[in-house]
């Protein structure tokens, strides 16, 4: 059992909760959304937030390592993006390399991998660097998967899965009757993740209650939690009562609720 102190904002009172440490979400992913409204709210520019919400990914990729998530999953930039304002777009491509600069030790330290997902070829060359040394660097590490959704969109992703196998198809390597929910597993961004590639526990903050193309066909079952905070405020506590909010949930996987769960 983990013991948390959540504090209720309006009134201050604090309230003594426990997580079940058997059922935390084996895979955690997260919109991380509000940024530029936290920086708004302060008289910030846009990318102060962003700079804000990259520590914030630091304090929560060490927090989920420590409470058993095997993989936590980050929207970090998607295939819509490129649509901002080129400075912001430039400062978002330079972050990895700021965040992988100065926080790869820590992450060998709590034995955290990092793997990417997404059209990482059209990174700028700097970026794709760092993300290619964090990979390398931590490719010893057996704990956690810190993987960070780049240039990625759930859309794009099915179309260049639904490419490949009609390709197959093309070539008579593959019978279309042959085609199902492993195959298709097979040819997303994810299926080097074996069977941690859907995630149980799908967060959003900063109040929206959208999807945003995001990992469209791995949440079929996933559990949502929207959180109020814009993201730079998200924290250890925010991520802790997300994962007691999932634990007061009943997975059912289309069954009923008498029916043993799938775990
Ligand atoms: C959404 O907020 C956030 C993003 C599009 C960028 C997310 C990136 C980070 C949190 C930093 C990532 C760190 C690394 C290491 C890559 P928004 O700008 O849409 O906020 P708004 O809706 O309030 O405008």
């Amino acid at each position: 059992m983990f013991s948390f102190s959540k504090k209720d904002q309006a009134t201050g009172e604090v309230t003594e909760r426990q997580l079940d440490d058997a059922n935390i979400p084996a895979h955690v992913a997260i919109i991380m959304d509000g940024n530029g409204r936290w920086a708004q709210q302060r008289h910030l520019p846009r990318i102060a937030g962003h700079k804000q919400g990259m520590n914030t990914v630091k304090t929560v990729a060490k927090a989920a390592s420590h409470l058993g998530v095997k993989v936590l999953t980050l929207y970090a930039f998607s295939t819509e993006n490129w649509k901002r304002p080129t400075a912001e777009v430039n400062y978002l491509m330079k972050l990895p390399v700021d965040f992988f600069g100065t926080f790869v030790p820590d992450l060998i330290k709590n034995n955290i991998r990092v793997k990417v997902m997404g059209y990482t070829d059209q990174l700028p060359a700097a970026t794709q660097k760092a993300v290619k040394d964090a990979i390398a660097d931590t490719a010893e590490c057996t704990g956690m998967v810190l993987n960070f959704a780049l240039n990625y969109g759930g859309r794009a992703e099915i179309v260049t899965a639904v490419q490949t196998l009609a390709q197959q198809v093309q070539a008579g390597t593959l019978d279309p009757a042959a085609i199902d929910d492993a195959a298709i597993d097979q040819q997303l961004m994810t299926s080097d993740l074996g069977e941690l590639r859907d995630p149980d526990l799908l967060i959003r903050t900063s109040g929206e209650e959208r999807l945003s193309n995001f990992m469209l066909w791995q949440v079929a079952y996933s559990e949502f939690v929207f959180t109020q905070q814009h993201w730079p405020d998200f924290d250890q506590t925010a991520l802790e009562e997300a994962i007691y909010e999932y634990q007061q949930r009943h997975r059912r996987y289309g069954g009923l609720a008498s029916e043993p769960e799938k775990k």
